[in-house]
């Protein structure tokens, strides 16, 4: 698969360490027990897969990132370069845990098929990601400057954020048993936008030149700022997260 952002794990880390901050009732979800073999499906630069092997259970991380995966290794977890949707185990773990990553994933279907494949029989799938409705503002005020910039070209929404009714149905009409599955709304405080966009948004402005990209982010930035940013606490960004456990039948 195509990978459509390029992720620089220096500015990652700097910018964008809330994401696994935030992440640790999904890990008190996946609850991880010692020696349960669990695969992490979009590891990043593995901090969570090390807070997993802390309690005990082994921890193999695939991320699309080649930088993100050496950043993994360099923690001691074992982790490859590998796509959701190429994912090539089978039967192999207890658990598949997934933060903040399915939402890039619009191969839905072929993700959670891929998935199952990878847990045994009664293993589960424990995830959270951008549901519904997820950086709203973020998005129509991407489209907003787009539109406005015809010689931009189209905005390719790089995104999926399922409604909770259409995921379970998925994920049931592919062999899992759904045991919670709700939508959260967190409004996220982030730094600057201008670094979440440099972060996250980059796959979509790639094809523009250096003086259309510092415009693009001047232009989103103004749109938002009476939106999502105040004085008192500084830039929100307003994410809702789909959060879920579900077994494999
Ligand atoms: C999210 O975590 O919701 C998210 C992050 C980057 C881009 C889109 C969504």
């Amino acid at each position: 698969m195509k990978e459509t952002n390029t992720w620089n794990a220096n500015k990652y880390k700097k910018h964008a360490n809330f994401v696994s901050n935030l992440a640790f009732p999904v890990v008190e979800l996946l609850n991880p027990q010692p020696n349960e073999k669990i695969l992490d499906l979009g590891c990043g630069e593995g901090t969570l897969a090390v807070e997993i092997e802390k309690l005990g259970a082994k921890v193999i991380g695939v991320d699309l990132s080649e930088s993100m995966v050496q950043k993994t290794k360099e923690k001691g977890i074992e982790a490859y370069v590998m796509s959701t949707t190429d994912l090539t185990f089978e039967n192999e773990f207890n658990a598949v845990f997934s933060n903040a990553v399915l939402h890039w994933v619009k191969e839905d279907k072929k993700a959670i098929q891929k998935i199952s494949k990878s847990l045994k029989t009664n293993g589960r799938f424990v995830a959270e990601f951008g549901g519904y409705g997820n950086i709203k503002f973020l998005t129509d005020a991407i489209k907003e400057v787009f539109d406005k910039h015809q010689e931009y070209g189209k905005f390719n929404n790089p995104w999926y954020f399922p409604k909770d009714k259409d995921y379970k149905k998925l994920l049931e009409d592919n062999g899992f048993k759904v045991k919670y599955i709700k939508l959260i709304p967190r409004a996220t405080k982030i730094d600057d936008i201008s670094n979440w966009l440099d972060i996250f948004a980059n796959g979509i402005i790639s094809h523009l030149t250096n003086k259309q990209q510092i415009q693009f982010k001047k232009e989103v930035r103004e749109i938002l700022k009476p939106k999502i940013y105040s004085k008192k606490d500084g830039w929100v960004a307003d994410y809702v997260r789909l959060r879920l456990k579900a077994y494999k039948i």
